[in-house]
């Protein structure tokens, strides 16, 4: 795989995901390509598979698109007319295959599949995080939050956000979660206290 190919890999995914505004969009993927790369490169892992991986993560998920057995055979197409080889496209799919948190938080079997799973977690915490659980929930009409309503996007922060950081596979995706927690902390803990007006001046 050669960096032309990476750019047209990049090209097919925007072509894809631009319209998209559940939290899914272009960004999302642009920015799970770069840590995908970033770690790799920390991990010693192949860089090019993990950041044609991180940019394909999502493109056959059966929440994005109806059809992910087309999607699937779509992509496969798309990625012989770039000229990929087959062991790279085996390379891909299986680096992409286990990555969703809902398929029961599989564990992929390859370095390259472990560090896009990290680098789709890592952009589900911190400030981007937060601001993807309110556009995800407001997409699909969920309450910010509601004493005793456990479908809140509020809920999603207990229910999964706090939980990945001690979820990742490697080490160095391990150090990011750390701080990225810490700030979803910082805010729960103001949020709770602008919700509540504790601690605020009610003049
Ligand atoms: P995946 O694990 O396949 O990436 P998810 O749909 O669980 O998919 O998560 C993708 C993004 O959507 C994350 O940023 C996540 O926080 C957000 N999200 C998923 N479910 C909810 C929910 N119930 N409320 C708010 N945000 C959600
Ligand atoms: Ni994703």
């Amino acid at each position: 795989m050669n960096p032309v190919q990476l750019r047209q890999i990049e090209a097919f995914v925007y072509q894809k995901f631009c319209k998209e505004g559940t939290g899914h969009d272009f960004s999302h993927m642009k920015r799970v390509a770069s840590m995908a790369c970033q770690l790799a490169d920390r991990e010693n892992a192949d860089k090019r598979v993990s950041e044609a991986a991180g940019w394909l993560h999502d493109i056959t998920d059966d929440k994005l698109v109806d059809d992910p057995a087309a999607s699937k055979l779509e992509l496969i197409q798309f990625l012989k007319k770039i000229g990929i080889r087959e062991e790279e496209r085996i390379a891909i799919d299986e680096a992409i295959a286990d990555v969703s948190y809902r398929n029961g938080h599989k564990q992929p079997k390859t370095l390259e599949g472990q560090i896009v799973q990290d680098a789709d977690r890592l952009d589900a915490i911190g400030a981007v995080g937060i601001a993807r659980a309110f556009a995800f929930g407001g997409a699909h009409g969920r309450l910010i939050h509601e004493e005793g309503n456990d479908q809140t996007t509020i809920q999603h922060f207990y229910e999964k956000l706090l939980l990945l950081k001690d979820l990742m596979n490697t080490d160095s995706a391990a150090m990011i979660a750390k701080e990225r927690h810490e700030f979803m902390k910082d805010f729960l803990r103001q949020f709770h206290l602008e919700w509540e007006r504790k601690g605020e001046s009610r003049a």
